[in-house]
């Protein structure tokens, strides 16, 4: 099914297309194992790896660092091809691209660039974004994990909580309060490495969804971070926060988007072969009606996901289009998996059939990176302003 073409006010370019083509091609490597992945809750160590031979982990970074030097459309393209078939896989190049190597690129120093962004770029290793807490998810200014201003480093103590790429990464872009009395101004952003003394990861978490992602807590004790790793001006944390998840969340939109048109695309096979009432099933006005209407929003919510995309690559400003993209998409996708279900009847409730994990991948996307209440929330407050 032609999906992203048929967005003509956008006019893919040759590159973009090339890109979603590409990712469309890999996409298909990972129905291989994505059952016993999900079951089992398997890293997919080697399809990273493969990510990264072919860009995937760092398409936005400049070619300087390692990176594809691409823009944010042809990252929305190639995140919803991936996420139609494994959105573990996709979660997992989205930390990576948008809230480690974005946060990284733009506000990092020479020095934090050149060390860690190559070798994110690769695959080589992975990163992980620590800002949510036992006690703060949504209230993010919230901070308990303290990072106390020791002269020449910072001394680090607390509990981070669902962190994806948590077991499997290297490099760690942790926030922290420095200076309580200056609230959301005092709070820091460290870059951590995994074997800096005092750091622990937590076990696997055990999921609902995206379950060959891994998840787990952090927990840090006298954790020594030299203060070269802290990145930007003194108190800027919680700013390279939601900068960040203002980007990170275009990917999760896109994320969305991808598990949505993957229960499109899977409905609309299974509804030209199975047979009811002596006819395909996709001749029956009831299947129909829903196929029409999963149509339908997925083109709505990939809209949402280009305009905030190119928002972005515009420099324009898209806190609001890309929260309104998650909103939107993360709905279309666990409606539509929903849907997928009920067309594949039976068949839909087992495994072999893909869609009931389609349904219990979707459901992070209303959650992480902002719940569709805090989308509505920054949506609101920009509409306001
Ligand atoms: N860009 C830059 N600065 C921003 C900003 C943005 N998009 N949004 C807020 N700020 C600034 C404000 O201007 C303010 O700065 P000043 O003090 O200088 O004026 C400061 O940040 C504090 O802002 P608020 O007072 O508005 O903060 P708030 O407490 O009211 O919270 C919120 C705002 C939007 C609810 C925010 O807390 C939020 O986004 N919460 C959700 C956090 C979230 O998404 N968590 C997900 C965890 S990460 C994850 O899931 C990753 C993963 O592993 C997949």
């Amino acid at each position: 099914m032609q999906t992203a073409t048929s967005t003509n006010i956008y006019q893919l370019t040759e590159e973009q297309l090339a890109v979603r083509d590409a990712a469309r091609e890999f996409a298909q490597e990972l129905w291989a194992g994505v059952i016993e992945r999900d079951e089992h809750q398997k890293f997919p160590t080697e399809q990273v790896k493969k990510m990264g031979e072919l860009g995937f982990m760092g398409m936005m970074v400049s070619p300087e660092y390692g990176g594809s030097g691409l823009d944010t459309v042809s990252y929305v393209l190639a995140m919803e091809e991936i996420s139609k078939v494994d959105a573990s896989c996709s979660v997992i190049m989205s930390v990576n691209n948008s809230l480690v190597c974005w946060g990284l690129e733009q506000y990092g120093t020479e020095e934090q660039k050149q060390k860690y962004l190559p070798r994110l770029c690769s695959g080589e290793i992975i990163g992980a974004f620590a800002l949510s807490e036992p006690e703060a998810g949504s209230d993010a200014t919230s901070q308990r994990t303290t990072a106390e201003d020791m002269g020449d480093h910072y001394l680090l103590n607390g509990t981070k909580n669902w962190i994806t790429n948590g077991t499997t990464a290297s490099v760690y872009l942790v926030i922290a309060q420095t200076n309580p009395e200056l609230k959301s101004r005092g709070i820091n952003v460290l870059i951590v490495e995994k074997d800096m003394p005092g750091f622990i990861t937590g076990p696997k978490e055990n999921k609902l969804g995206i379950r060959g992602s891994d998840t787990c807590s952090l927990m840090f004790t006298d954790v020594k971070v030299p203060k070269e790793n802290r990145i930007g001006a003194d108190g800027f944390g919680f700013k390279f926060a939601m900068q960040v998840l203002a980007g990170g969340r275009i990917g999760i939109a896109s994320q969305a988007l991808g598990i949505a048109s993957g229960s499109l695309e899977l409905s609309l096979k299974y509804a030209k072969e199975r047979k009811a009432f002596g006819v395909e099933i996709a001749k029956h006005q009831a299947i129909q009606f829903k196929l029409a209407d999963m149509a339908t929003n997925i083109d709505a919510a990939r809209l949402l996901c280009l305009q905030a995309a190119a928002d972005k690559d515009n420099h324009g400003d898209y806190a609001k289009s890309g929260a309104m993209a998650k909103l939107f998409a993360s709905k279309v996708a666990m409606d539509s998996a929903v849907e997928a279900v009920q067309i594949h009847g039976g068949y839909g409730f087992v495994k072999e059939y893909h869609v009931e994990r389609f349904m219990r991948d979707a459901k992070i996307t209303q959650i992480y990176e902002g719940t569709s209440e805090i989308q509505k929330i920054v949506i609101s407050r920009e509409i306001l302003k």
